[in-house]
């Protein structure tokens, strides 16, 4: 069984937990990322991958992840730590902590300079600066916010602040409070822009692109993304949900939660593409646009409609919201262990991830116009810190999430804590935990990189 004292509180309920690791889940990897790699990667087949991902790697993995956090009850570095040693196995699994709270870093980075553009398109939005504009007209307002380092880091650091500044105030005054509101607001913008898209000529063809299944088209590029934003969108493999994990109430069940988070996630990403595709067909766009699929083509769009300012601002304040709940969570695990390590407050270790971070996304801000020269690997600097988080740090992170909980703990412990009632389903899960995730998450791994 877990211990019960986390010196960094706990949720107030288990509803509390779920909206957290939902708000944590649900972000700019849904709204933005998911539509835009679906189509860069041909639709339907790419899709039926990524769900494939969710339920034989994504809800197992994260099982086990919540479950260890749970065990632990502290910042995934001495979670990690702790359980290695209680369950007499090496202590290089803290490995997995490390490994995790550099990526969330990292990804806060970057991040952050996304979230920008959509504070940036909430303001450009309520202004009316989108009513009736032509896709070139839109493109170049696009192209003038990514060519502006002032404008980017300006966005940048106000979105920093918001996330530090509620990673500050600890998880019942600023975690909580901030995921009661955002998380409500944010399925009510949704809905109604899904109801929007309903009604919409293109429905028919955006349904179709998304579901229907050309595997010609799919590669194994296409798989490594898939498995890659299977993490990302649940937040898996570096102990943001691990950390999360560790404020859960003891008596809940850790499965059944899980399986509606990862519900809602994927029912956000699919009605994202829902409410996207069909406004971009509509409106004779690419759908294969990549990154400026959201910011270069919708607002096109919401120019036309007539109620478009409205509703256009209204989906910028979504976006904005859905980043903002999942930031603080990619900066929660190495905040919590700086609070362990150094026993400093939240605000000190708060300010000092939020300080570094924002640095570090200078590089990702660069990226866009006086860096955009700049490529390793072929990448630029924001390609390549979100391909190596994302692709490769998240698999390998749950990669070793899954051998340890499937191996190392003890199954009785992992029985008792994962809250499976069914002892065949228990097995059904075990089983997969140790084979078929590491399996599927290796071989993945190994045929993208070569
Ligand atoms: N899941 C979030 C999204 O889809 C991003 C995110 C938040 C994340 N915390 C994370 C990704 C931890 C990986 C790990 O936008």
């Amino acid at each position: 069984m877990s211990e019960n004292t986390s010196m960094h509180g706990f949720w107030k309920s288990r509803w509390l937990f779920i909206l957290a690791a939902t708000g944590s889940a649900v972000g700019l990897g849904n709204i933005w990322k998911f539509p835009y790699i679906t189509g860069e990667n041909g639709g339907g087949a790419f899709v039926l991958v990524y769900l494939l991902c969710i339920c034989i790697i994504g809800i197992p993995v994260m099982i086990a992840e919540v479950s260890l956090g749970r065990m632990g009850r502290q910042s995934p570095i001495n979670t990690m730590k702790a359980l290695a040693k209680r369950s007499n196995a090496s202590p290089n699994w803290a490995i997995i902590g490390w490994m995790g709270a550099l990526a969330g870093f990292l990804i806060l980075s970057f991040y952050s300079v996304i979230a920008g553009w959509a504070l940036s398109y909430t303001v450009d939005m309520a202004n009316g600066d989108f009513v009736k504009i032509s896709a070139e007209e839109s493109g170049n307002i696009f192209g003038a916010l990514l060519g502006s380092p002032t404008q980017l880091t300006i966005w940048h650091t106000v979105f920093m602040l918001l996330t530090i500044g509620i990673v500050a105030r600890g998880v019942n005054a600023g975690l909580e409070n901030a995921i009661k509101f955002l998380m409500p607001v944010l399925f009510i913008l949704l809905f109604i822009l899904f109801g929007y898209a309903l009604s919409s000529d293109g429905f028919s063809q955006g349904v179709n692109f998304m579901f229907s299944f050309d595997f010609s088209k799919l590669t194994t590029e296409s798989i490594m993304v898939a498995l890659g934003h299977a993490f990302f969108t649940l937040s898996l493999g570096l102990g943001a949900i691990m950390a999360y994990g560790a404020y859960m109430p003891a008596n809940t069940s850790i499965a059944k939660t899980v399986v509606i988070v990862a519900f809602l996630d994927t029912a956000v990403a699919i009605m994202a593409g829902l409410a996207i595709f069909p406004i971009v067909f509509a409106n004779g766009l690419e759908p294969s646009a990549g990154p400026g699929l959201l910011f270069q083509t919708l607002p096109i769009a919401f120019g036309q409609m007539s109620a478009g300012v409205i509703f256009g601002t209204l989906f910028f304040v979504l976006v904005s919201f859905a980043a903002w709940s999942s930031a603080i969570s990619l900066a929660e695990p190495i905040v919590a262990w700086i609070v362990e390590r150094f026993q400093v407050s939240r605000y000190k270790a708060a300010a000092i991830i939020g300080l570094s971070a924002w640095v570090l996304g200078l590089a990702t801000v660069f990226s866009f116009n006086i860096w955009s020269d700049v490529k390793l690997f072929d990448k630029t600097p924001f390609d390549l810190l979100d391909f190596l988080t994302t692709n490769i740090l998240l698999p390998l992170g749950g990669l070793c999430i899954a051998i340890f909980a499937g191996w190392k703990v003890s199954t009785t412990k992992m029985m008792d804590e994962v809250g499976i009632d069914y002892p065949v389903l228990f097995k059904l899960w075990l089983f997969t935990l140790r084979f078929l995730a590491p399996l599927a998450i290796i071989a993945v791994l190994v045929n993208g990189l070569i």
